[in-house]
């Protein structure tokens, strides 16, 4: 069964004569690996609001049709109660922590609302800094942390609530490529743990190379949703201006009959070497 169920959303911010949401339908399985891709603009962050109740609960705006996360219907419940179901990493993870003088009390905050008993809290804690990194940092202060590590306490802040899906929006793009390569490594590891997860997300080879399914947005639609081999050699890419770069090297040859008839375009470095290889770009 689905666990992640949306129905003909359609969402318009508020004072916004235009939908950013149109009509989106689709349902994720549990344990699926899911990224967002799309222009500026797209809708890949008020997607990312909506699977998690800030939409329509905090930027309120008109919403129709539903979406429901282990069965329960986010505009009926209210944000507390859907924080445990589908928590949300922000793209800076400034706008996560709220300024408390340890890691240790930064993820303990929202344990504390939930009125969780001290000793579990400990334990909890200490795990979810493991899945990120290191229990070393409990006692450091966030602000003493590097961006890629701020970013994995703000991705613990969320696990210690062991939400049923994780939602992430953009988590990289204040990172620089150490500290996105740690936090990339933090949620591969999550997914291989059998943890459902949705991101919106710039690094199409990444998506490429990691995700399972990629749906693409424009202007609030969905434009694509399937594997990343389909998704990521379809033509409708190329007007977006979110295809891979050896893809578009290998779909021009493809166009100039130097691509072997039969194969497919690459999604990855290696297919792409495989197939020049194969059409004869051999070197001497
Ligand atoms: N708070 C808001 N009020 C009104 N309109 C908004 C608000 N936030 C976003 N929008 C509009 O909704 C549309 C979708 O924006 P959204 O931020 O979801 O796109 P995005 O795909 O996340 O873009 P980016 O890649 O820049 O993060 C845009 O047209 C944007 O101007
Ligand atoms: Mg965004």
């Amino acid at each position: 069964m689905a666990i992640i169920e949306v129905e003909a959303v359609t969402y318009t911010y508020p004072g916004s004569s235009t939908p950013s949401l149109r009509d989106v339908t689709f349902s994720v399985e549990p344990g699926e690996f899911v990224a967002l891709i799309g222009a500026n603009g797209a809708g890949k962050s008020t997607l990312c609001y909506a699977l998690t109740g800030f939409v329509p609960h905090f930027f309120n705006g008109e919403m129709q049709g539903q979406v429901t996360i282990a069965g329960i219907q986010t505009q009926k419940a209210a944000l507390e109660e859907i924080v445990p179901l589908a928590g949300l990493v922000f793209q800076n993870p400034i706008t996560q922590l709220t300024g408390k003088a340890t890691v240790c009390e930064e993820i303990a905050f929202g344990l504390e609302n939930l009125g969780v008993p001290p000793e579990e809290m400990e334990e909890r804690i200490a795990h979810a800094l493991e899945l990120v990194g290191d229990r070393s940092w409990a006692d450091r202060s966030p602000t003493a942390l590097s961006g890629g590590q701020q970013q994995r306490v703000a991705l613990a802040c969320m696990l210690v609530m062991k939400p049923q899906v994780l939602v992430l929006d953009e988590p990289t793009s204040f990172l620089d490529p150490l500290g996105a390569h740690e936090v990339f490594t933090a949620i591969r590891q999550l997914s291989r743990e059998g943890m459902t997860i949705i991101i919106a997300e710039h690094n199409i080879e990444w998506i490429a190379r990691e995700t399972d399914r990629i749906i693409a947005l424009d202007e609030g639609k969905i434009i694509l949703d399937g594997k990343p081999s389909e998704v990521l050699t379809s033509p409708l890419l190329e007007d977006l201006g979110s295809q891979l770069r050896y893809t578009a090297a290998a779909r021009l040859a493809q166009a100039r009959g130097w691509w072997p008839e039969t194969r497919n375009l690459p999604v990855t470095l290696e297919e792409a070497e495989a197939g020049f290889r194969a059409g004869g770009f051999h070197g001497h």
